[in-house]
């Protein structure tokens, strides 16, 4: 198979995927205009090496929130992952576990978050809050006691965005045999709750219940990510869903730089939207970011070829990273200097 970068795998899970559920991947909002528009900006953007710096081959490892990391790269909470493999989120979190990575475990899981911990993968746990409190805390218990080392709240979520293709394709509802076990009852997806209630008021009630980490998942206005600090996230996504929610958000990459001026490393920011290569991943580290996060190329490895075809996914993005680095004269993730991007 000819796989060289991850778009490439893109085009051959097209080739595997039922059409339904690949449009469910690879679809966003309305129009999907942002979802062009989050791979277009990182286009747009160049980047400018320093030469003969000497600085070697570079090292990639750190830690984020206190978990080690093997490089800059996480996987961003993605729903529903036994629709491209039938073993779903395990197969994920074991290339996660391989590739030493952290994996943003979704809520709206298809195994439940205590068989995809089994897998010693690092989890961080992906929450939408749900209005009944108390099951919210049942299950911030759960992820915790899995072993969850911090709590990613979507924030983007008031409402459900509106995706045409499965209206189109009249996908609503889990095949026969599937279902969500963290939701409660018999995990039919159905039983979630997206609420336009919710405000800063239940980030501090959530802080008052757990000692975990809570990131922010969702910001795009520099005044929330100063709030999110303010009401102690420990640390923020810059994220516009990958275009799923409200079509026209603009890319995420044009979107770092005021926020991380509004941050001012107080605490650890992250983007994710269109990262396909390494040459994403620098940018983003060169704005302001300590790391990203990637979503539809995870579930086109899981689609092509399991646990497996995650792990090259993420060792395609390895490679691409480090002759990056290489070039530019970086040694590490945390020196990519701001003047190696410009527009
Ligand atoms: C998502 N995303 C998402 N985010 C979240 O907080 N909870 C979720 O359940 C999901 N589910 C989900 C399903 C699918 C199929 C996709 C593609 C995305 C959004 C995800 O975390 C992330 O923000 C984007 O996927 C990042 O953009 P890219 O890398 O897909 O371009």
């Amino acid at each position: 198979m000819n796989l060289f970068n991850l778009r490439d795998f893109q085009d051959v899970a097209l080739e595997k995927l039922d059409p339904v559920y690949y449009d469910y991947f690879a679809g966003g909002a309305q129009d999907e205009v942002t979802v062009q528009a989050n791979e277009a900006a990182f286009r747009r953007l160049s980047l400018v090496p320093r030469v003969l710096r000497g600085a070697g081959r570079p090292e990639l490892g750190g830690a984020l929130l206190g978990q080690a990391t093997s490089m800059p790269v996480l996987l961003a909470p993605t729903a529903f992952h036994r629709l491209a493999h039938p073993a779903g989120e395990v197969e994920t979190a074991r290339a996660a576990a391989e590739a030493g990575v952290i994996m943003m475990a979704a809520m709206l899981s298809t195994v439940a978050v205590e068989e995809v911990a089994a897998t010693g993968a690092t989890l961080w746990f992906q929450l939408y809050l749900q209005p009944d409190l108390g099951f919210t805390e049942s299950l911030v218990r759960r992820a915790e006691e899995a072993g969850c080392k911090a709590l990613v709240v979507t924030v983007d979520s008031p409402a459900l965005g509106r995706n045409e293709r499965g209206d189109r394709n009249d996908f609503h509802d889990l095949p026969a045999g599937m279902s969500c076990p963290n939701l409660r009852g018999d995990g039919d997806v159905g039983q979630v709750v997206l609420s336009p209630e919710f405000s800063w008021r239940h980030v501090d009630w959530l802080r008052g219940i757990t000692s975990l980490p809570i990131v922010l998942k969702g910001i795009l206005h520099p005044a929330d990510a100063a709030l999110a600090v303010e009401h102690g996230a420990a640390a923020v996504i810059v994220s516009n869903h990958g275009g799923r929610q409200l079509d026209t958000m603009p890319p995420t990459i044009d979107r770092l730089p005021l926020i991380a001026d509004a941050v001012r490393g107080q605490v650890p920011l992250l983007l994710d939207g269109g990262v396909r290569r390494g040459t994403d991943v620098i940018k983003a580290l060169a704005l302001g970011a300590q790391a990203v996060a990637i979503g539809r190329p995870v579930m086109w490895g899981l689609s092509v070829a399991g646990a497996a075809g995650v792990a090259k996914v993420l060792s395609l993005l390895r490679a691409e990273l480090v002759n990056a680095l290489t070039i530019c004269g970086v040694a590490a993730p945390g020196e990519v200097p701001r003047d190696l991007v410009v527009p």
